[in-house]
Formats: structure tokens, C-alpha cells, sequence
């Protein structure tokens, strides 16, 4: 199965990869039997890669929702963000949907996908952030032509999703990689440890990402390091992080991070790429 050029990330997720593809690319093992990625995001070292046999994951359900339906009903996901509108009052209308738990449970799946791929099109930044009772909170980005319907993507993407031999799971990252045998791959893209204690951005899912959780992962990294299991993570580049991997190959990259909540604070920042192979 070839790659297919117009399969990309469908949603602009803080963290995403896009900009260090050319150098996780060197690191990659040359051959892998299952590919696993557990905190999938946006998918752009997944859908760069276009495996044959994968299992993704995210803990995050709207996400997790809106691969599904594209998927299985990409044709409905389509009709429906048809509908939408790039205007302030119909976009807080929208965003307001999740306020009232009941009425938003009887939204069907295709209903759910749409209005989180609107709001990630539309909203400021492209940020997907939510507060402490799981609710979105970004607010409305003002651009002039989002593209809110981008049915080349998404019928590319449901057609690699329903040719290739993929596994969609919402679940947190330790269960989404049991029963994951010797030959396999894994790319972890946690969420990063903070530069410092204020550009900290929690705001993926309800649950934070603290040190206790990057060194739960790191226990996850020993497990399937003895298993025979190769994987390679990405983060930030903290004197916590080189010391918590200190006996893994550790190679430093430069990216450019693509969304900053705070925009003035773009820029270069180094990241490293862990790795229990050569
Ligand atoms: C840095 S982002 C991934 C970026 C992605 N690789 C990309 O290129 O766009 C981290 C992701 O981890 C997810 N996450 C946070 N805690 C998790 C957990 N305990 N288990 C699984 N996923 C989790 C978040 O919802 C978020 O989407």
C-alpha cells in the first residue's frame, strides 16, 4: 500500500509534531511490525507514517469520537460541517453545547465530531482546551476563511482508516499499549514537562500530565525496553527529563513550536527524542 499524499492531521493540536517530522524521520526504526502511538493528538508522525498495522490513542474522547466517525461515516461528518458558521454568536452557540451534560449526550457521534472539528477550525489558535469540568473554553479565532470543510482530507483520511489495519482506543497510555508484543514500535508524545512552572499547558483533557505521570511513563518505557519492544518518546528538553532517561540514547532536536497559547512566546525551543535502539 503506497502512502497516500493527502493524508495529514485533520485537527491543529497543541504539541503537534508537523515541525519536527524531518528529524523524528532520521530516528525511526527501519522496520516495525505493529506501530503505537498512545497519546496520538493529532496524529502527525501517525498520519506522516501511514502504517499498515497500527493502534492509536488518545485519552481524550471528543478526539478519539471524531476519528471514529471519520472512519465510519465520513460522509455524514461532511454533510454536517456543511452547516456550520465562521461567526462569533453561532460559534459560542456551539461551544456553549457541552454546558448541559443531558442535552449533550443525545448529540449522535457524527453531531459530536463536527462540532469539535468546527471549534478546532475556527477558534483561536486552534487550541483544543478545556476546564476543570471538561468544558471548551478557547474563544473565537476571527480568521477569514478557516477551512471548516476539507473533504479531500477527510475522505483520504477514512480511506486509509478503512484500508489499513487500525486500532482506535480512548484510554490512558499504559492500557493502550498492553498486549504489545517484541517487533512492535512505539511513539510517545506525552504531554511536555513545563520550561518552567507558568508555561505549563494542562488543558488537553480534564486530568493533568505531572512528574509523577512522566515518571509512571518512564516505568511503562523499562517494562517494554525488557520486553524487546523499541520505542522512541519525545518532550522537552528539562534537566528532570535528561535525568529521568539518562540511560537511553538521548539525542537533542530543535522545533519550532507551532501553537503557544501565548503568541508572543513562539519560538525555538529544544526537545528531545529518547530511544532504546541505535
Ligand atoms: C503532545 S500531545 C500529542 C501531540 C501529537 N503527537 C501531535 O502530533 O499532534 C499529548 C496528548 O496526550 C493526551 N493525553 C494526556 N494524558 C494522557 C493519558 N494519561 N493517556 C493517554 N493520552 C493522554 C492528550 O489528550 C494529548 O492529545
Amino acid at each position: 500500500m503506497d502512502k497516500d499524499e493527502f493524508v495529514m492531521p485533520v485537527v491543529k493540536w497543541v504539541g503537534g509534531k508537523r515541525q519536527l517530522i524531518s528529524e523524528i524521520d532520521k530516528y525511526l526504526p527501519s522496520n516495525y511490525s505493529t506501530y503505537y502511538e498512545p497519546f496520538l493528538g493529532g496524529g502527525a508522525v501517525f498520519f506522516h507514517l501511514q502504517p499498515h498495522k497500527a493502534v492509536v490513542n488518545d485519552i481524550n474522547e471528543e478526539l478519539m469520537n471524531l476519528y471514529q466517525v471519520i472512519k465510519n461515516n465520513v460522509e455524514d461528518l461532511i454533510e454536517d460541517l456543511k452547516k456550520h458558521k465562521n461567526e462569533p454568536d453561532y460559534f459560542y452557540k456551539i461551544r456553549e453545547l457541552d454546558r448541559d451534560i443531558q442535552k449533550y449526550n443525545e448529540l449522535t457521534p457524527v453531531e459530536r465530531a463536527s462540532r469539535i472539528h468546527y471549534l478546532n477550525k475556527t477558534c483561536y489558535n486552534g487550541l483544543f482546551r478545556v476546564n476543570s469540568q471538561g468544558q471548551f473554553n478557547v474563544p473565537f479565532g476571527r480568521y477569514k476563511n478557516p477551512n471548516i470543510v476539507n473533504e479531500t482530507t477527510l475522505r483520504a483520511v477514512s480511506n486509509y482508516f478503512n484500508t489499513a489495519n487500525i486500532i482506535f482506543k480512548c484510554c490512558d497510555f499504559e492500557e493502550a499499549v498492553k498486549g504489545c508484543r517484541k517487533g512492535s514500535f512505539i511513539y510517545f508524545d506525552p504531554p511536555y514537562d513545563p520550561i518552567s512552572d507558568t508555561s505549563s499547558f494542562t488543558g488537553y483533557d480534564k486530568g493533568g500530565f505531572d512528574k509523577a505521570e512522566q515518571k509512571r511513563l518512564k516505568d511503562l518505557c523499562d517494562n517494554l525496553n525488557n520486553r524487546g519492544v523499541k520505542f522512541l518518546l519525545s518532550n522537552s528538553e528539562t534537566q528532570f527529563i535528561l535525568d529521568l532517561y539518562k540511560d537511553y540514547r538521548i539525542e537533542i532536536v530543535q522545533a519550532k513550536r507551532s501553537i503557544n497559547s501565548k503568541g508572543n512566546k513562539r519560538g525555538e525551543v529544544n526537545e528531545v527524542l529518547v530511544m532504546n535502539y541505535e
